[in-house]
Order: structure tokens, then sequence, then C-alpha cells
């Protein structure tokens, strides 16, 4: 098996072990953005479910304590998070369910139901396979008005030339025979009365009457009976040039039994005409107003309604052909080729074939026509037309490979028993009407084009839940019988509703009514929580959202989800963020402080403090063992002493400038706070590697006293001058200042050093205690409001 089949054949079912199989599909529905779902005017459930299909609706009874009922609408994560059980939660799953009981040998799996919820989507795959060889039924209908003369006299040779060459494709194959004329009224046909009854009358050939269908033989083996009834026919005529195919063809069609279809055989009707057909409009010339019914009508094997009602529409034609898993093969004359041509993009399932002069191609056209028609698998899913806007359906045909795809719904070039797979998707938009008295399951067929098997699928509209009120579901006891009791509630239980630790009923954001707290309405938000302790409007925010979606707000605190941390949480409660390359927190030099690195040593920056531009790195190193080689005094010999902090060699010298610094570095090592050794990194090989000057560089005493005296004396002045500037801009800014006493003030008098005296600051609001607001917020007028 290729892995292309064994991908797919996941979801076609071994029936013969599980009685019943269910499949439940996650709805692939777009994850709404959290907030859809919640709307201060949802008050039930079921409006809960219309506002997208990951809405949910909790029931549960303490839920969010006295906060508004819209809050019970919330996605089922944010309604987990604010505490509601998962069983309280109503939110009606999507769900494919597949029954696997019934057998079927081309279409799996035969019966589907699904449930759906607004605005949500479902998705399952069918697959169709063909056979190798079918039982085959051919109809012959023909038409046989004058022209059609010659065809007929030819067709009862090829009806048994034909039939000996389908014995070959086919395990069993019988044929029937019907023909067609025209509805026999004005101005289809002559109404003189001689011409009534022998419309060929001027060309002096004796014809039958005009018939819109008569069913001449049922559908059988015999072809000796085929034969005899060829010769027996005669032809007829009419006046216009279209004939009435279409009538006759829904008549072949829809009277299954009359004409003899076998359940178990492919379908093939035949369809031999060298003109167009009428189409449903057409009728209205002839005074006949009455759709058709698409019904069967045939009494003593001649249709009775041909002058009562309408010819059929292509569109019911096609649905009709379909749902009786007919093929239609068109074998049509030359001229009249390009107006069927148009059709077969109308009728699923149709041939369309040149006959040749005296219908000599007949039997290589319809043997042609049997195996294209077999070599291709098309699906056609058609929901309940009352429903259909309601539903969308979309449909992806996955072919095996070596055939093509054709549109979505079609593959074609198939061998026989190859498997091609359809991958439909359903998707509901809304709920039925408030007056629609259909609540029921909605049907949705998927049928193979000519296959007489096809899939029900029933769908289940998840418009209701089984809890709509709060807590519908459980008793609402306490309440009614604390209703009972007293209405002053506040004697019952006064205790209760007084949170542990704090002086206040219900946090002073609510009133205890029968010993539970009903949270006062707030403009800034929704207050919520068993003592009221909750809301959503008085924490710190973070990127807009309130202890920046990472915490509950309580009593003004943000109480953070786990691993989180921060007035806002905003802080990952982890230092693995701060840890650098080489496993240390923020290379040690530094503090994590939420989730960033603080660094402790000034020089040093970045993401860890790992960078130091300013810091020496060439020489710094070096210090320790300058300063080792300091404390033995600069003798030869203390180089083995100082082995632990310095190169192996390292040598004294007398005048350091002299050394050429090009071949390393010359550095500094402070030894006290006026003087300084030099030395040198010496990077050429052979002579020592550290060059130390005997002699320290010191600042002499008169030099310091000289630099510290000038540095004294500049910064003196530099203070005075300071001062003095300072001093000219106050003054101006003085007489800039408006008199207290003179309320003249000329407020155009612009001055350039005038400086703003206040600040403005934005401060976050924070309520700590119970303040009374009084903020007027105007109404919006529900008819603004636009309802989804
Ligand atoms: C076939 O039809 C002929 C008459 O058309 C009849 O004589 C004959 O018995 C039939 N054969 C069978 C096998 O029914
Ligand atoms: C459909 O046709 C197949 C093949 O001929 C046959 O085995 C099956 O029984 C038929 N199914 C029905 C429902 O008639
Ligand atoms: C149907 O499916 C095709 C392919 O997956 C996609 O391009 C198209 O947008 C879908 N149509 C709808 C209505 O979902
Ligand atoms: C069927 O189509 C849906 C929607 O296009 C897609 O999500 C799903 O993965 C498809 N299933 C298979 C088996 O291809
Ligand atoms: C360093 O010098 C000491 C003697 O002062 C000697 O014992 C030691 O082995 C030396 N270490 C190295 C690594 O040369």
């Amino acid at each position: 098996m290729t892995s292309w089949l064994r991908k797919y054949t996941n979801f076609i079912l071994h029936r013969k072990l599980l009685i019943s199989l269910l499949i439940v599909f996650i709805s692939i529905s777009q994850t709404a953005a959290d907030g859809a779902c919640a709307s201060p005017y949802v008050s039930s459930c079921e409006e809960c479910l219309l506002r997208g299909p990951d809405c949910g609706w909790c029931i549960q009874e303490d839920f969010l304590d006295g906060a508004h009922v819209s809050q019970r609408c919330d996605s089922t994560s944010s309604l987990l998070r604010k505490g509601c059980r998962e069983e309280f939660i109503q939110s009606p799953r999507v769900k494919v369910e597949v029954d696997a009981t019934l057998s079927s040998t081309q279409v799996a799996p035969r019966k589907i139901s699904i449930q759906l919820r607004p605005g949500s989507q479902a998705s399952f795959v069918v697959e169709v396979r063909q056979l190798e060889r079918y039982p085959v039924d051919l109809y012959y209908l023909v038409d046989v008005s004058a022209s059609m003369k010659d065809n007929l006299e030819r067709l009862n040779n090829v009806g048994v030339a034909l039939s000996h060459q389908m014995r070959e494709h086919s395990s069993d194959f019988r044929v029937g025979f019907g023909s067609f004329v025209d509805k026999p009224v004005a101005p289809y046909i002559s109404v003189h009365p001689s011409k009534i009854i022998n419309p060929c009358r001027e060309y002096e050939v004796q014809c039958r009457p005009t018939h819109g269908f008569i069913h001449v033989l049922p559908i059988t083996e015999n072809m000796t009976e085929f034969t005899r009834v060829i010769q027996q026919q005669r032809i007829s005529g009419n006046m216009d040039t279209p004939e009435g195919g279409f009538d006759a063809m829904l008549q072949a069609a829809v009277c299954q039994k009359d004409i003899g279809w076998r359940a178990e055989a492919k379908h093939l009707l035949l369809m031999m005409t060298d003109q167009p057909s009428h189409l449903a409009l057409d009728s209205k010339l002839a005074g006949i107003v009455v759709p058709h019914d698409g019904q069967c009508h045939l009494e003593d094997n001649t249709y009775t309604e041909t002058t009562n009602m309408e010819h059929p529409t292509i569109g019911q034609l096609a649905d009709i052909l379909l749902q009786n898993s007919i093929y239609s093969i068109f074998a049509v004359d030359n001229v009249q080729y390009k107006w069927y041509e148009d059709l077969l993009d109308l009728l699923p399932g149709a041939y369309l074939g040149r006959l040749f002069p005296k219908a000599t191609n007949l039997k290589d056209l319809v043997v042609d026509a049997y195996k294209k028609l077999l070599s291709e698998v098309e699906i056609e899913v058609t929901v309940d037309h009352r429903h259909a806007h309601r539903f969308w359906v979309n449909v992806t045909a996955i072919c095996p490979p070596g055939s093509s795809v054709t549109g979505n719904n079609k593959c074609s070039n198939l061998k026989p028993k190859q498997k091609v797979f359809f991958n439909i998707t359903v998707g509901m938009t809304s709920c039925p009407g408030e007056d629609s008295e259909e609540d029921n399951d909605v049907g949705l067929s998927v049928q193979p084009v000519g296959f007489n098997e096809s899939v029900t699928v029933t769908m289940k509209q998840a418009c209701s839940c089984q809890c709509s009120q709060r807590g519908g579901c459980l008793d609402d006891g306490v309440a009614s019988t604390c209703n009972d009791i007293s209405e002053n509630t506040e004697q019952v239980s006064p205790d209760v509703c007084q949170p542990e630790g704090s002086g206040k009923i219900c946090n002073g954001r609510g009133t205890c009514v029968c010993g539970e707290c009903v949270c006062d309405h707030s403009n800034l938000g929704t207050i919520y929580g068993k003592f009221c302790e909750m809301d959503d409007f008085s924490c710190p925010y973070q990127e807009g959202l309130l202890c920046g979606g990472r915490g509950q707000c309580t009593l003004g605190e943000c109480v953070c989800q786990a691993g989180w941390t921060g007035e806002s949480c905003g802080c990952p409660a982890s230092t693995e963020t701060c840890q650098s390359s080489d496993g240390l927190l923020c290379s040690g030099r530094g503090r994590c402080a939420c989730g960033r690195c603080l660094c402790d040593h000034p020089p040093y920056s970045g993401e860890f403090c790992e960078k130091c531009p300013t810091c020496y790195t060439a020489c710094q190193p070096h210090w320790l063992c300058v300063a080792c080689h300091l404390t033995h005094g600069l003798v030869q010999g203390s180089s083995e002493q100082c082995n632990r902090t310095c190169a192996p060699v390292v040598g004294y010298v007398d005048d350091i400038t002299e050394m050429a610094s090009v071949l390393g570095k010359h550095c500094l090592y402070p030894s006290t706070e006026r003087c300084h050794y030099r030395f040198h990194i010496g990077v050429e090989p052979g002579s020592p590697q550290l060059q130390i000057s005997r002699q320290p560089e010191c600042l002499s005493s008169q030099r310091y006293f000289v630099t510290f005296l000038s540095v004294f004396l500049l910064t003196v002045v530099l203070g005075l001058g300071i001062l003095a500037v300072l001093r000219i801009m106050l003054r101006r800014k003085e007489e800039a200042q408006p008199d207290p006493q003179n309320p003249q003030f000329d407020t155009n008098k612009k001055d350039p050093s005038y400086a703003p005296t206040t600040n403005e600051k934005t401060v976050t609001y924070r309520r700590d205690h119970n303040v009374e607001m009084h903020v007027q917020v105007p109404k919006m007028p529900l008819d603004d409001i636009g309802w989804q």
C-alpha cells in the first residue's frame, strides 16, 4: 500500500470489526480573538453561542459571584482561567460521527452525522471507487421526428452489434427503448385535424401522430425483442425545429419502475436527436404555465402531462439525473453539436458524441462514452434547499497518482478499482430564524455522479444549550429559600459576606444578599468575586492588558499566574533569561531584575553585562605579576617566587622609554596614588616577555602641589562665572514676572527666558479605598448597536 493510500485510509472504517465507530474531529474554525465572546448584551447561553464558535457559557452557580450575567459568556480558556470548572461550561463541540455499520462496495462511509454551531465548520473524507465491471442498462431515447428516419432504420442492426460489443465491458448488458417528438399542441404542431393524425401529410408519407414521450420497451436482455420493437417504429413529425427531448429525458429518468432500471446497474440514457431541445419557458408559447413537478406521469407507457406541464429546467433535469444515478449520452447530429456542448457543464455525468449520418458510428460512440464515464469520478454535494443559505460547502478532490484533477470535485483518467477521496468541509453561518419552525436536523447529500450509492449526512445544529440561564441546570435553592424567609437579608447572615481580616462587607463594593455578595455596578468595569474583591480595572496595565493578561486583579493588586511576577505581572519569575553563555547570571557582574540584567560594575554593559569597552584588557592581567615583582624588590630571582602569576621570563630595565614599542605594548601599573611603574609586554621571541622599569614615575610634590592649585583655582573661577550668569538670568526672569498687585499683565509679551513651572505627569489610577465616583457615561441607544 502506498503511503498516499495509507494516509487516507485512516478515514475508512473497518466496518467488519466495529459496530460503530465514533470519530470526533475538532473544529478547524479560526480561533476568535479573546474578547469576541464577551459582550454586555449577552444575557443567555443561546446568545452567547451566536457570538462565535469558541464562545462558551458558564453555568457554575458561584462563578464570578455578583458579576453581570454577561460575564458568563467568554472563550472557554478565559472561563477556565476565571475559575469556571470545565463541567459547567456549555460549549457544544463540533463533532463528526461516522456510522460504520452500513456496508458498501463503492462509497464509504454511507452515513455521517455532524454537529455544527454557528460560525463553525467540520470536515470529513468520503472514499469512492469504481468497480471493474458493472451490469449496464442502456435506454435508447430516440427522436422519431421525420428527419431521424435514416437513423431509426439503422438502429436495429446497430443495436444488436452494440450489445455484443458491450458484453466485453459489462457483466450483463440490457437495453430499453423509448421515443419522443414534442408537445402535441400548437404552435409546435399543426392543429389541422388531418395533420394531427398524419403530421407528414404534405410529403405524402404515412406518419404517426406527434407525442411527448412513449415508453416502448422496458429494459430487457432479449435482443430479438429489441429488434422487433425497432422494426415496428414509425416516424412522426412536428413543425418547429427544437424537440421535447428534456421532457422525455426526465420521464425516462424518474419512471424507474416502468423503464426497469436495475439498482445494481450503471444507467446509460442514450439520447439520439438531430435538433436542440425546448427549454422550460418555451412552453409558455403554447399556454402551458405549470412548472414541471419532477414526477413520473406515465399511463399506458405514455407521458400524460405533456400538454399540461412545462418542459423541465436544466437545473431540475440535472438534479433528477443525479438522484437517479443516470449518465446521459448525447448522440447528436453535427449541426447541433455546439448547442449540446454548452449543456455539458450544466449536466453532471453527461457525454457528448457526434453522430455520423445514418448512425454508422453509434456503436463506437456508446462504447467510448461508457469507458470515458467510468474513468471519471465526480461528486455533487447538495444541502437541503430550505437551509442552503445558512450553510456552505467546500469540496477538494484528492485524486490518485496518474489521474487528473478537474475542478475541485472530479478526478479523470482513473483506472478501475482506483480509490478517489473527497475532502468535504461544511460550515454553518447562522442558526435558523426565530419564525422558522425547522429547528431539526438538516440533510446534506454527497452523491457521486452515476453511482447507485451515496452518503447521507445529517447536520445537527447546536443553537441551544441544555442549561440556559445562570445555573439553570442546578437547583437555584439558596437564593429562593432565602427570598422566601426574608426580604431584609442583611439579618440572615451578615458575617458570611465579610472576608476574614477585612472590616467591610463585600470589601465595601457590594451588598450582602442572602449570604452572598452582590457586587456594585461600576462604570469602570466589572466587579466580581465571592467578596467582590476582584475587578477588571483597578490594577496596573501592561501592554494594554490588565495585569499584562497574566493575572487576576484582586483588591487593586495583580495576583499573577505561576511563572510571572511584578506589579503588572510583566516579569518572568525565573532568571533563565539572564543567563549568559558561560552559564553565569549576568556574566557574574550583575543581578537579574524582571528578566533583564542590571550590571553592578559601571563599565560593564550589554544584555548579560558582557561588554566593557573601556576595560584595558591587555595590561590589567599583568598587574598582579608586576605587583609580585615589586614586593620582592625587583631583584633577579623573584621570578621564581612569582611563577604563579607571571610569564616565565621577566626582565628589569632602567630606561623603558627606549624600548621599541612596535613590538609590544607600554603599560602602566599604579603603585601608589602619585606613582606608577611602566612595564612593557613584549612579543618578540627570545627576549623577556615582561620588562619592568626599575624606577617609578612619580609626580614630584612640587608639581603635585602646582597641579592641585591650578585645578582648585580653575574650579573657583568657573564656579563664579556660572553664578554670575545664573544671577543675570534670574533678574531678567523677575522682571518678566507679572506684578501680583497689577492685574493688567500683558500676556502677549513673549519672554524667551520664561520656563514652564509645572510638569505634566501621567499617573495610573489605583484604587485602594472605595471612593465615591460620579462618572457620567452617556448610554448608547440600543438601536445603534450593530448586532452580529
Ligand atoms: C424474446 O422475445 C421473443 C419475441 O420478441 C420471444 O419469442 C422470445 O421467447 C423471447 N426470449 C426470451 C428468452 O424471453
Ligand atoms: C450498487 O451497485 C453495486 C454494483 O453493481 C451493487 O453491488 C450494489 O448492491 C448496488 N447497491 C445498491 C444499493 O443497489
Ligand atoms: C475551498 O477550499 C479551497 C482549497 O482548499 C480554498 O482555496 C477556498 O478558499 C475554499 N473556499 C471556501 C469558501 O472556504
Ligand atoms: C480537509 O480540508 C480541511 C479544510 O480545508 C483541512 O483542514 C483538512 O486538513 C483536510 N483534510 C484532509 C484529510 O485533507
Ligand atoms: C615556582 O617556584 C617554586 C620555588 O619558589 C618552585 O618550588 C615551584 O616548583 C615553581 N613552580 C613552577 C610551576 O615552576
